[in-house]
């Protein structure tokens, strides 16, 4: 089911996506090259699934949240793209290929982390991606530049980043998981449901308590595979944060307490669809997906 689910959405997100990277002219090639490279590489999409699960968990089809499926795709792949980068955790590979700076050089990297973040606002205002109404897209942006923000993923980057070698306790870990990687799950959950123009308030709430916990749960299961996975399977060097001395849910709690965690963030994610019916599936789909995933 789940990977039925996931084909059909990755092939729909990928078609929107793919039509981002025109270069308005041939100076340009370069630069819209490695901005390409770095979307258009076998990601998992889980944002852009999300955004399309919580949009039809309220009636709505999943064509309605194309925009937001690409914006947040777009923002998550700047952010791996500087994520990787020498002074960040200066990895090589990701997603089984050469990370963007090795395969073009590190400017041409920044650079294109840059523009994917200006691409993603573009997109959730492109009237080919999206019908909504001009009060859902300013509803829309205003989450979207809230969670990619430095009160969001970016915030949390800075946090993981200060904290190499230092020994965080639970709370501080939490706080640092659910900005850095959390922040924009939920914006996807939440920009897929505003897209649906449907969405009440008691909706956005439940959608919004079930998006904390897998996000959570999300950057949980990361710091698992980094443990115990192999670098052929997640396309990402294993080991990575042991090597780098990162604080880690399995750093922290040991690697059977993490598994646990996941496990109790999943069933508090289903516990927040309780209301919805059957249009919900695919979310609780994913929410299994998330601490199920080998990769
Ligand atoms: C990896 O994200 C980085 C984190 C935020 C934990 P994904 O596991 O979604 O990576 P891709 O997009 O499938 O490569
Ligand atoms: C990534 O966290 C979070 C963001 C990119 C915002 P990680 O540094 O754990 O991601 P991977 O393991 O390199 O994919
Ligand atoms: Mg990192
Ligand atoms: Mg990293
Ligand atoms: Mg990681």
């Amino acid at each position: 089911m789940i990977a039925a689910y996931q084909a059909s959405s990755q092939a729909r997100v990928n078609a929107a996506l793919e039509t981002l990277f025109v270069a308005p002219s041939p100076e340009l090639n370069r630069l819209y090259d490695a901005m390409r490279y770095s979307v258009m590489n076998g990601g998992k999409r889980v944002r852009p699934l999300l955004a399309y699960a919580a949009c039809e968990a309220l009636g709505a089809v999943a064509e309605q949240a194309n925009g937001a499926a690409c914006a947040v795709e777009l923002i998550h792949a700047y952010s791996l793209v500087h994520d990787d980068l020498p002074a960040m955790d200066d990895d090589d590979l990701r997603r089984g290929q050469p990370t963007t700076h090795k395969a073009f050089d590190e400017a041409c990297a920044i650079l294109a982390g840059d523009g994917l973040q200006s691409l993603a606002f573009s997109a959730l205002l492109d009237p080919q991606l999206s019908g909504a109404s001009a009060e859902t897209r300013l509803r829309m942006v205003t989450a979207l530049a809230y969670a990619a923000g430095p009160a969001g993923m970016v915030g949390g980057q800075a946090i993981d980043l200060g904290s190499v070698g230092l020994k965080l306790d639970q709370t501080a870990l939490e706080y640092m998981h659910r900005h850095k990687t959390g922040a924009l799950i939920e914006a996807a959950v939440q920009l897929g449901a505003l897209a649906s123009g449907r969405a009440d308030a008691t909706q956005l709430a439940a959608l919004q308590t079930y998006a904390q916990a897998i996000g959570l749960a999300f950057q949980v299961q990361d710091d698992i595979l980094d443990v115990e996975s192999d670098t052929a399977t997640l396309g990402k060097r294993q080991g990575a944060d042991i090597a780098r001395d990162k604080p880690t849910y399995p750093a922290l709690l040991g690697l059977e307490a993490a598994k646990a965690y996941a496990l109790e963030l999943r069933d508090q994610a289903l516990h927040a669809l309780r209301p919805f019916d059957a249009a919900a599936e695919p979310l609780r789909d994913l929410a299994r997906y998330i601490v199920e995933r080998r990769h």
